[in-house]
């Protein structure tokens, strides 16, 4: 492999989303995005693949695309293997596995495909094996053509590393932010969050405001490999964080713990700030003064937490609440099942965004501004 020539670069995301990480992928200015299953593809050379990771708060991890080639059987796949140029990409001295998987092919035993594999780049690199590597290759055999891949990310990209304390059932940060994006949020007005947990939204609203970029605080896979270059990845890293905007970002939730976590994970992104928490129930809130913006918020599920039929009234509370005291305010509900959602009596557009949540499908119900 050309190590200055582009090559294509394969962004995850979670299913249902694509069009929407898309759309952030396309804003950050990354070169031809395609939505593909499970994510989109860009093309690019290794500058992308760490501005990918530093600045996309939808991916939730980024492969870059190392090779590819035929193999109908594991004597083929192993000659194969071998002819990558795996010290282009990979260092002697850092640990790597490998992750197959085998779809349609005359290769259908995924283990003994990441065996050869492994076994190709121990002998032609020297680097070590280890089943708790950093440094993931990934294999997909799909109609006997191997694409072969390096994890780019490392953890999972929801990771921001800001976030320590969790509440019962946190939404993922990259989830979070593509679902304020799809309610048409830009970063330019108040965001509302009436049971805030540990305070997902409200978080990502703020830094997206103060131009912050979701990976500055951790670590990436990416810099073990023999690509990496230091001075370049800090320049780019330096890039992030702007003036203050004037706007702020308000939740609230009727549990202490919540609200001690929510400022806890806002002091430890710098945007403490920009964020106000306070302890109440839904029936309670107001809308603060200013401009009308955003309320987002994702109440309890009836699969996760509690009965369904116990949240009817919850969820009727919240709808009520918003309709009389939130005139001009749009606003975005988060859950799994379309009875609890009609139970707000908001009036909501057709089709919400349906998301594969961790196994749980949740969508996403939107208004225009309330009347
Ligand atoms: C699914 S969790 C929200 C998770 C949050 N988005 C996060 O990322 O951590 C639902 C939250 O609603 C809160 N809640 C339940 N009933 C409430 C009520 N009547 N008023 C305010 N908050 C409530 C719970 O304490 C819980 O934190």
């Amino acid at each position: 492999m050309n190590t200055d020539a582009d090559f294509e670069i394969f962004i995850v995301t979670a299913p249902g989303l694509e069009s929407v990480l898309c759309a952030e992928v396309q804003a950050k200015g990354f070169r031809e995005p395609t939505p593909v299953k499970g994510g989109v593809t860009v093309k690019g050379g290794w500058p992308e693949v760490w501005r990918a990771n530093l600045e996309l708060r939808g991916a939730t991890r980024v492969l870059a695309r190392i090779a590819a080639f035929r193999a109908f059987h594991l004597a083929q796949l192993d000659k194969r293997a071998r002819r990558v140029a795996w010290a282009d990409i990979l260092r002697a001295d850092v640990p790597v596995r490998v992750e197959a998987s085998c779809k349609g092919s005359r290769i259908y035993h995924a283990g003994a495909a990441a065996q050869r594999i492994e076994r190709a780049i121990r002998e032609e690199l020297g680097a070590p094996v280890s089943a708790e590597a950093e440094v993931v290759i990934k294999a997909r055999i799909d109609d006997d053509l191997c694409t072969i891949s390096v994890d780019t990310s490392g953890d999972s990209l929801h990771k921001r590393n800001h976030k320590e304390a969790v509440n019962k059932a946190p939404m993922r940060e990259t989830l979070a932010s593509l679902f304020l994006r799809q309610c048409g949020y830009e970063g330019t007005e108040p965001v509302v969050d009436p049971m805030c947990g540990s305070g997902t939204f409200v978080i990502e609203a703020a830094e997206i405001a103060a131009g912050l970029h979701p990976g500055r605080s951790r670590r990436f896979a990416f810099e073990q490999l023999a690509t990496f270059d230091e001075a370049a990845w800090q320049g780019l890293r330096a890039t992030g964080g702007g003036p203050r905007p004037a706007i702020h970002f308000y939740g609230s939730d009727r549990d202490a713990g919540a609200i001690g976590m929510s400022r806890a994970n806002a002091e430890r992104a710098g945007i403490a700030d920009l964020t106000e928490f306070r302890q109440h129930a839904v029936s309670d809130l107001a809308a603060p003064e200013g401009p009308p913006g955003l309320v987002i918020v994702n109440p309890p599920y009836g699969a996760r937490i509690g009965d369904k039929k116990q949240l009817y009234p919850l969820y009727h509370a919240l709808g009520q609440t918003l309709l009389a005291g939130f005139a001009g305010w749009r606003v975005g509900v988060v859950t799994n099942d379309d009875s609890l959602a009609k139970a707000t009596g908001l009036p909501f557009a057709p089709s919400p965004l349906s998301v594969s949540n961790g196994g749980l499908r949740v969508s996403l119900y939107t208004t225009a501004p309330l009347p």
